[in-house]
Parts: C-alpha cells; structure tokens; sequence
C-alpha cells in the first residue's frame, strides 16, 4: 500500500553531517522525495508534534534537546513506507537498534537518535501538515521519479 512518511532529522544528526547518509537510505528504496527543508526549530510546532508524549518524564529533556539546532523535515512517499522507513530508521534506543540501521550507525542513546519517523499513516498526515504547507509539497510531478539512479558514481 503505497504511504506517505513524515521523517526528520534531528540536531544530532545535523552536527554529525550525515544527512546525506540518512538521505540515500531512503533514495536507496526507491522512496519518493516530496518535500524536504531545513529550518531553525519553532517550539510551538515541537510542542504540537510531539503533543502525544507531553507529560512524559523525558519530555522537558527531549524538548530541549530538539530545540538545540535546526533540523531537516522531509516527506516521503512509498510502498508501505510507514513500517520499512521505520526498519531503515531502527529502535528508538540507539544503543539497542537494528544492526545497520540508522540509528545503530550514528545515534547516542535513547534521546540522541538522529531520526524521527511517523508511526502511522495518521501521524504522518497529522505530522505533514504541522511541518509543511500544501504549497511546499511537490506532489504532483510530471517526472518519472521511479526511474534507477541516472548518475555515474567515480
Ligand atoms: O521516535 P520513536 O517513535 O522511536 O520513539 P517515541 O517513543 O515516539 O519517542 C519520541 C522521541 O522521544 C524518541 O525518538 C526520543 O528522541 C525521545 N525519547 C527520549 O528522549 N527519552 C525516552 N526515554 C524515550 C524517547
Ligand atoms: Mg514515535
């Protein structure tokens, strides 16, 4: 079932300049690219997307956390993109991730775990819309983005 993801890389990610690692594991899928921006973090927006773990005994730590460095938002869309982004992305707890997910290669810890992505079709749309307007999606492209790599690697 073809799905739409909400990913962003988070400030750990920024400072360890692997966003074009984090990148190209999703190009690497076929995934399609529909919006991506980098911007300064806007509390309310934090406050709103991670509304569902307000409350929680790491939230003001996590909050601070998310609020120390600009992050990266993408959307993406794919075959059953929810659950194989999440693959791609590993365990929330870096120090127990998938051997060779992301955040087994380059998170901390629980809290430092370079990626977010949506745990469902509704979070994702709930997720979008806080992150982008409509006008900053591309989703009606006429290219054909399932097309292989173009490009000659050196
Ligand atoms: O991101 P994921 O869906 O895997 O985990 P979550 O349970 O939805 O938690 C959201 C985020 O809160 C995590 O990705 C961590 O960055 C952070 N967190 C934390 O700082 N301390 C914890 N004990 C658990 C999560
Ligand atoms: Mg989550």
């Amino acid at each position: 079932m073809k799905q739409r993801t909400c990913v962003l890389i988070k400030p750990d990610g920024i400072e360890k300049k692997v966003i074009g690692q984090i990148l190209t594991r999703f190009e690497d899928q076929g995934f399609q690219l529909l919006g991506m921006k980098m911007v300064p973090v806007n509390q309310e927006k934090l406050e709103n997307f991670y509304s569902e773990h307000k409350g929680k005994t790491f939230y003001d730590h996590f909050l601070n956390f998310m609020l120390s460095g600009p992050i990266v938002a993408t959307v993406w869309e794919g075959e059953d993109i929810i659950l194989r982004s999440r693959q791609i992305i590993g365990a929330t707890n870096s120090q127990e991730a998938e051997i060779g997910s992301l955040r087994n290669l380059y998170g901390t810890d629980n809290r430092k775990n370079l990626v977010h992505g949506s745990d469902s079709s509704i979070s994702a749309e709930r997720e979008i819309k806080i992150m982008f307007k409509e006008s900053e999606l591309c989703l009606n492209n006429s290219l054909d983005l399932n097309e292989p790599r173009q490009t000659k690697v050196p």
